[in-house]
């Protein structure tokens, strides 16, 4: 196989992998195929620099390169903080009310985009296999083209696509798509989100799409898009659970919860997620049924993410606010109903905390896939498992269809399918777990980069 050259925003050293896997982000499921494929992995270092020098810094681990560059303040806000984080980022996840659409922002993505290009080209080889990832690098395959590049080169979208209808807000929408057709294969994680990027591309660039085979023919050029759903390292996590830092992470849980039953929710702190919709139908369920505030205590992992950007400080604040008034009406001396938790975990203790925890509750209000879903079930006693509640609007719903299904946004739906959690009898337990372990066992991220890495090889499409 050809070497394989990844570009994302971020890059993880594969000593971080745990770590990163833990949060249920990109970073973990790289870096088998990268190690694999004597991969060079290229983007951002998180660093800020006085000004952008374009110098590149490597690292050697594991026999994966990785190759970063510092970007400048400026960048960092406009680029990242901004087009990426307050124009793209809502606005794929259907909160428009979020988006901002600031000229600046647009440029500073455009410039970044162009700097990476720059500073990836010497890296790259003719034979090579480049695999672009996520909302941040849309135009970077155009950019690549620009400087003559005729690899092979995929992208992966790692957030849901928005319909069209919502898309078209976006200023010079045609534009950003009409780059992103210079891939040769784009994937995305549910057919979803792949119907509503088709529908756009026939609809409003008016280009030829065969929905049969994925093939979209624009201005000469024909690009394969699919959906490829991403799963979870299954052997690491595997072995993460069968760590002592795991089972003690689960027992200082059951001690602390002692016997009442442990709900969990772990993500980024990020209002995708869902979670002052969460803490309303936990309410909900409080003042429904208040003789069950003894049976139930529920843990919420929420490791801040992408502080310097206001809608997410506004987030941390609401959720702060709605955690205490719960905590303040329902607590007793011995009982505290809500523990939020401020802070990230390694895998290994994440396994013990999943374990330990009869109910999992993933309710975001938009989400590409969900790999906590899939990590909560993969740590389940197969013998006596925990119950996943799962919202419908989680790419992982599509898979994981014998989870309890909710809609995140209704309180009195999240309050009945808390109850039904706590009263469900082992036998359906074990009846659900059964049906979806497979796809997570099997359909894992193994299974997707080489699904990806295949079509991405094939060399039938796309000829630049
Ligand atoms: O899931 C989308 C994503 O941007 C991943 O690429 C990333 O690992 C995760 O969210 C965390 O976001 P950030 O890199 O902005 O901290």
């Amino acid at each position: 196989m050809s070497r394989l050259v990844v570009i994302s925003n971020r890059v993880a050293v594969p000593k971080a992998r745990g770590a990163a896997g833990a949060q249920g982000g990109l970073a973990g499921a790289l870096n088998s195929a990268l190690q694999s494929n004597q991969g060079i992995w290229f983007g951002w270092s998180g660093e800020e620099c006085e000004s952008y020098t374009g110098e590149i810094e490597t690292v050697e681990s594991e026999g994966v390169t990785t190759a970063t560059v510092a970007l400048s303040k400026q960048d960092i806000d406009e680029y990242y903080n901004g087009y990426a984080n307050s124009t793209l980022w809502p606005l794929f996840h259907y909160r428009i009310d979020l988006t901002e659409y600031e000229q600046d922002f647009a440029k500073g993505y455009e410039r970044v985009n162009e700097r990476f290009a720059e500073a990836a080209e010497p890296l790259i080889e003719d034979n090579d296999l480049i695999w672009v990832h996520d909302y941040h690098l849309i135009p970077l395959g155009e950019r690549l083209r620009a400087r003559g590049m005729k690899n092979r080169i995929g992208f992966f979208l790692h957030i849901p696509w928005p319909p069209a209808r919502l898309f078209v807000s976006l200023p010079f929408h045609e534009r950003l798509v009409t780059t992103m057709l210079a891939y040769d294969v784009i994937g995305f994680q549910t057919d979803e989100w792949l119907d509503s990027f088709l529908h756009y591309c026939t609809k409003e660039l008016g280009a030829e799409v065969d929905e049969a085979s994925g093939t979209i023919t624009y201005e000469g050029r024909t690009t394969i898009a699919r959906a490829y759903p991403i799963g979870i390292d299954w052997d690491h996590l595997q072995e993460q659970g069968n760590t002592g830092e795991a089972r003690q992470a689960g027992q200082r849980l059951l001690s602390s919860t002692r016997h009442r039953i442990a709900m969990l929710g772990v993500d980024r702190l990020d209002y995708s997620k869902g979670l002052p919709e969460r803490i309303d139908g936990i309410a909900r369920f409080f003042d429904k049924h208040p003789e069950r505030v003894r049976d139930i205590v529920y843990i919420q992992i929420a490791p801040p993410s992408r502080e310097d950007v206001e809608s997410y400080q506004r987030i941390r604040e609401t959720l702060e606010q709605k955690t205490g008034q719960i905590n303040g009406a329902r607590s007793e001396v011995d009982i505290v109903p809500i523990r939020y938790v401020n802070r990230g975990h390694s895998l290994a203790e994440l396994f013990g905390f999943y374990r330990a925890a009869k109910i999992g509750l993933v309710t975001p209000l938009r989400d590409g896939m969900n790999l906590v879903a899939k990590e909560y079930l993969g740590a389940q006693d197969p013998d006596d498992p925990g119950v996943l509640i799962l919202s419908r609007f989680a790419g992982a719903a599509q898979q994981l269809t014998e989870a309890i299904l909710v809609n995140p946004h209704s309180p009195d739906d999240l309050s009945h399918a808390i109850n039904k959690a706590l009263d469900m009898p082992r036998e359906e337990r074990k009846r659900r777990y059964d049906a979806m372990i497979g796809t997570v066992r099997e359909d894992n991220v193994h299974r997707w980069t080489s699904n990806f890495l295949a079509d991405l090889q094939g060399g039938e499409f796309g000829s630049p």
